[in-house]
């Protein structure tokens, strides 16, 4: 192709989505609309992609800045036909393709072969499909797959309201007809300048304008509504999880959220209710157990998580095993065979090979040696009001069952710390360290109190 433009149509507000923010800003899978509609236009390597923007234009061109996209103000959005004529200043030599910013599941391969039948013939081309309901959709009047016109639903007549054939927004216009798109009136019941109407406007002038018939309803849906939103985002992740399927992971149930940015690898199987998001990478052969939430963490291979847990900003290195209900928060790494049980909270800390944790602790800014033994409910007193010290526990040091210690803090390589201990002072290497007041023992204390 010569050269390519596309335009992503985005400045209405959406009314129907009952919202303070722009519709294209409305999420599907953890990634607003528009930023799906970007990608695709990117996927083509076009000349330029330019954003029709108005209404909520500055969440919509902060979320793009560090994309490579123009920004073209429709100031007052009278229109799609009105919305694309904004854009001429910013149009590089050759054809426009348009895509609307609420049409979000379509996929590459799609445009493409859209993009391919167009060059065969050069006529001005529109995306069309059957669907079962057409309510709220453009009607395409047709003779064969040529456009007589398209009619909205606001403007349709009964009989037209029963054509299931629909417009899906997406369409391509060659620089040649933009004279077309100059001619067009608002003389419909929205007193807006439609874009459909360049067939009816082309066709007087003896343009052909031709229809493209891509039979998936679903990837051409448009998003105006919440319940539209809610589709889009199962379909989406059905998507999703299909693939994944297909690259050799299990999934115990589709009830399960991945999010697109996600990479998982071959033999993990995951159970139901889990939410994996952000940028998370899961090796080969990881299990893990149901309601699991985790975002922006890299698991290695064959890592067990038992389920219940909340995993984020965190490294866990293979064949460690953390769960149930634990949770890791960010900067948190989990070297090779550590054990993080249940009710352990770590934050930003480092647990070398072999250590664990198995019960009820809270372990904060800590540097854990390898085959250290924390015991149930130790405690690393990490904040003393203003600022945050640290805990170091150097490597086979065993640490007994509610101990507190008070960082900034040391326990050397192979020390002990008696259960029940509030460490202040560093503990030397292979030392005991206790501070447990000794137990006195009052003999006949019950019975005699029995007898009052
Ligand atoms: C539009 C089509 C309809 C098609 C449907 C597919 C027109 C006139 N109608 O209807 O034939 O079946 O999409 O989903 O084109 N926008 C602007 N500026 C404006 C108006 C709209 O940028 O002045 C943007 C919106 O932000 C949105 C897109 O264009 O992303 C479509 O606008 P919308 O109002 O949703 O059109 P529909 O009524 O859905
Ligand atoms: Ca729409």
């Amino acid at each position: 192709m010569k050269g390519l433009n596309v335009v992503i149509l985005a400045a209405g507000k959406g009314e129907r989505m009952m919202s303070k923010k722009s519709k294209v800003m409305h999420e599907i899978m953890g990634k607003p609309m528009i930023g799906h509609a970007v990608e695709r236009a990117e996927e083509l390597a076009p000349d330029a992609v330019v954003v029709v923007v108005g209404y909520g234009r500055e969440g919509i061109e902060g979320y793009l800045k560090d994309t490579g996209v123009l920004f073209s103000l429709q100031a007052e959005q009278k229109g799609t036909g009105h919305a694309l004529l904004t854009t001429e200043h910013l149009l590089k030599d050759g054809d426009v393709l348009v895509l609307y910013g609420d049409v979000p599941l379509m996929e590459g391969p799609t445009l493409r072969a859209f993009l391919a039948s167009y060059e065969e013939t050069g006529d001005i081309t529109f995306m069309v499909t059957d669907v079962d309901n057409p309510k709220g959709y453009g009607r395409v009047i047709m003779e064969g797959d040529i456009i007589q016109r398209i009619v909205e639903e606001n403007d349709a007549t009964e009989e037209q309201k029963m054509i299931s054939t629909i417009n899906t927004g997406i369409c391509i216009i060659p620089r040649s007809a933009f004279p077309f798109l100059k001619a067009i009136t608002p003389d419909n019941r929205k007193g807006e300048y439609y874009l459909t109407d360049i067939c009816t406007i082309a066709a007087r002038e003896g343009k052909s304008v031709r229809g493209y018939r891509h039979n998936k309803a679903l990837e051409v849906l448009g998003i105006n509504s919440r319940k539209e939103l809610l589709l889009a985002n199962m379909a989406m992740k059905d998507r999703i999880l299909d693939n994944l399927l297909e690259k050799g992971v299990t999934l115990l149930d589709r009830n399960i959220y991945i999010s697109p940015s996600v990479a998982i690898g071959k033999d993990t199987v995951i159970s139901p209710n889990c939410h994996i998001s952000g940028k998370t990478t899961i090796g080969e052969g990881v299990v893990i157990g149901p309601n699991s939430i985790i975002k922006d963490s890299i698991i290695a291979d064959n890592v067990i998580i038992k389920g219940f847990v909340s995993i984020e900003g965190t490294s866990i290195e293979t064949n460690a095993e953390i769960g149930p209900f634990s949770r890791l928060r960010p900067e948190t790494f989990i070297k090779e065979k550590v054990k993080i049980g249940n009710f352990v909270e770590v934050k930003k800390s480092i647990l070398k090979a072999g250590a664990k944790a198995s019960h009820l602790s809270y372990i904060g800014d800590s540097e854990i040696g390898s085959n250290v033994n924390i015991g149930a409910g130790t405690i690393t007193c990490n904040y003393d009001g203003t600022k945050k010290h640290k805990t170091i526990i150097e490597d086979n040091a065993f640490v007994g069952s509610n101990t507190s210690l008070v960082a900034p803090v040391r326990v050397g390589k192979n020390a002990v710390i008696g259960a029940g201990s509030t460490i202040a002072k560093d503990v030397p290497e292979d030392a005991l360290g206790v501070t447990r007041a000794p137990q006195k023992n009052i003999e006949g204390y019950s019975s005699a109190r029995r007898e009052k």
